[in-house]
């Protein structure tokens, strides 16, 4: 298979961790023969101070030819980021006009946690010793984030408005894709809203109840959003399966969920669109520790086997890089944001190393 990629590393840790997620996508390329001609262009803060925007026009034009788009993290430290006026900012200028350009409306974003490695999670073990295994998928581009929008600057500092609609066609698409995921699993959903309150999450729910008479084979459940918070480190095995989530309630409960995994280090994440879309893992740019290869790769290189499973269907491929993950975790190797007291020195890779280790185990 040939396919052209547009490789946009980003910022902070953004580089060194995309370094590794080619380097795996190399292994896979040698051992199975296809050819992956990346394109990298510009995107992100530093794309601000290089080209003057955070998603320049030639990296726009880059990503339209490509067949998929892999992304980095973005963001600056707070003093870099101070420099961007806000509407140039990586988030709204960056990340929303990407989702926006490839109608990116499926965001996959798995809870894994095998049970060889469970220690790393912050529950208690008892809790978490079984494993856990969530698929959350948040719809990415509706909702309160593309929503009018009223700055509190434009009105003399007396009121500000963030409008939060959702029409029929975007429900009924992303519960689509959550139930036939849901097939693919344990057959349980659980749809997450706030209906006790929210106009959108009652018309949310009407629709994805219509949409569940598709798939009798699902059980549906439901459930409020204060709820799943409380639940989910109450006993997160209990959502072992698909959960569905609205924009902004998914963005807060998928960051739980990495809390609960000990670290947002081992969240990838694919967002997906009618025709095409990227990956990214699902953490932030940490310009902290940017540059001194320590970083977690594995967010990113998971975020590589959501491409090649999600956008060119090579699916030996990609269970082939989740398998290569899980063993080298449970052989014991750790980056350092999941190492602990008991981690022998030896055991804890280096942002290469642990791609290395990833590549070594694919040949
Ligand atoms: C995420 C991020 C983004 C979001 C930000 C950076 C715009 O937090 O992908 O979860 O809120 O969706
Ligand atoms: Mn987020």
């Amino acid at each position: 298979m040939q396919k052209m990629i547009a490789v946009l590393e980003g910022d902070g840790i953004g580089p060194e961790i995309v370094k590794e997620g080619v380097k795996v996508l190399n292994a896979i390329e040698n051992k199975f023969g296809h050819k992956f001609n990346l394109e990298y262009c510009p995107f992100g803060a530093s794309a601000y101070f290089s080209d003057g925007s955070c998603f320049p026009e030639k990296t726009k034009s880059v990503c339209d030819e490509a067949d998929a788009i892999i992304k980095g993290p973005v963001g600056l430290a707070v003093t870099e980021m101070n420099k961007i006026p806000q509407a140039e900012r990586p988030e709204i200028a960056g990340i929303l006009p990407l989702r926006e350009r490839y109608d990116t409306f499926a965001n996959y974003r798995p809870v894994y946690l095998d049970k060889s490695y469970a220690e790393i999670s912050t529950l208690k073990e008892e809790l978490v010793s079984e494993g856990i295994d969530i698929m959350m998928i948040r719809e990415l581009v509706g909702g309160i984030y593309f929503g009018k929008k009223v700055e509190g600057e434009s009105t003399g500092m007396e009121y500000s408005t963030d409008e939060c609609t959702y029409k029929r066609k975007d429900v009924e698409r992303i519960a689509h894709v959550a139930f036939r995921e849901a097939q693919g699993r344990n057959k349980i959903i659980t749809n997450v809203h706030k209906s006790n309150v929210l106009a959108t999450s009652r018309f949310w729910n009407a629709i994805v109840e219509e949409i569940a008479k598709n798939y009798s084979d699902v059980q549906y459940n439901s459930i409020l959003v204060d709820n799943v918070a409380f639940q989910l480190v109450k006993n997160p095995r209990q959502f072992n399966g698909v959960m569905l989530l609205e924009n902004m309630q998914g963005d807060i409960i998928t960051d739980q969920a990495g809390g609960l995994l000990g670290t947002l280090g081992l969240m990838p994440s694919a967002c997906v669109g009618p025709d095409k879309g990227y990956v990214e893992p699902a953490h932030g740019s940490a310009p902290d520790i940017a540059g001194k290869n320590i970083a977690n790769p594995y967010s990113m290189i998971g975020s590589v086997a959501f491409m090649l499973e999600k956008f060119f269907d090579l699916k030996e491929e990609a269970s082939l890089i989740w398998d290569a993950l899980k063993k080298v975790l449970k052989d014991g190797y750790r980056s350092s944001d999941i190492a602990d007291k008991n981690t022998p020195k030896e055991k804890i890779l280096s942002t290469a190393d642990f791609g290395n280790k990833i590549a070594e185990y694919i040949k």
